[in-house]
């Protein structure tokens, strides 16, 4: 099973492996592949609960999913992702909704959509014992600050800010760097500039691994960013499946003898 320790001292070694998951089923087959670190992502909210975005999602789904992933997974590290606006607002508050994902729900660490606003919190939660994995560039918790979901670290002056925040959180102590839809020859400049791992999504080869969500990858989503890639379809699959049980229904071929039994002291009940 890797541990924080061990993501933190990957950065240049073997990639590293990371998936999000939201259920035990999805967890298991996660696990079971050898991805390294498994994120119960606040995606949920879109994947999984059928919002729009991800900010309605709570504190008490995260621990609900958390808990689920956590009770499938055997070798992965489980990381849980802090929802919007359960830290930031009041270090106290932060500090015990990132908590209870450990000791109620057995995440391993807590991932923060960063900015300087986290620097400190970093700090502190990591001293406390809350390992943190930050999260720069495009950060979809600022979805309405956006106007939707566009690229980051485009001109040298945002690209910058991203690499002085990448160094400040390492500097904090998190352990990984997660950085979302942003050029790969920044990204490729920051993982080179700090001594933590950087794991890429839309972020291009060089980071020190690659996460994406569940469902895009195996083909589950409705709608899924240029810079995810599907490797199966799930989605045909589970449909063809339900199709065949809908008509076997219909057609009375479902249940059949071997799906059936019967009680032969029970012929006259009426
Ligand atoms: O919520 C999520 O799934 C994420 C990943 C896309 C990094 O934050």
């Amino acid at each position: 099973m890797p541990t924080v320790r061990d993501v933190r001292d990957n950065t240049g070694d073997e990639p590293i492996t990371m998936l999000t998951a939201y259920d035990a089923p999805t967890a298991a087959i996660v696990d079971q592949a050898g991805v390294d670190v498994i994120l119960v992502g606040d995606s949920v909210g879109n994947t999984t609960l059928g919002y729009e975005t991800t900010l309605p999602v709570t504190v008490e789904d995260t621990l609900r999913h958390v808990g689920a992933v956590v009770r499938a997974t055997e070798d992965a590290l489980v990381v849980a992702d802090m929802p919007f606006l359960s830290f930031g607002v009041d270090d106290a508050e932060s500090l015990e909704n990132a908590g209870r994902m450990l000791k109620e729900a057995g995440a391993t660490a807590v991932k923060l959509e960063s900015g300087p606003h986290t620097i400190e919190l970093t700090e502190k939660m990591v001293q406390l014992g809350i390992p943190v994995m930050a999260h720069l560039g495009l950060t979809p918790q600022h979805v309405n600050q956006y106007g939707g979901f566009p690229r980051q670290g485009t001109d040298e002056e945002s690209a910058r800010r991203i690499l002085e925040l990448a160094e400040a959180h390492a500097d904090a102590g998190a352990f990984a760097l997660i950085l979302e839809h942003v050029p790969s020859n920044v990204a490729a400049q920051v993982t080179d500039a700090i001594d933590i791992p950087t794991i890429g999504i839309g972020a291009g080869p060089s980071c020190d691994g690659q996460v994406l969500v569940f469902h895009d990858v195996v083909g589950l989503s409705e709608w899924s960013p240029s810079f995810s890639k599907q490797f199966g379809d799930v989605k045909a699959a589970m449909k063809s499946a339900v199709d065949e049980y809908v008509n076997s229904v219909e057609d009375g071929t479902f249940p059949g003898d071997e799906h059936s039994y019967e009680q032969s002291d029970l012929d006259r009940i009426y």
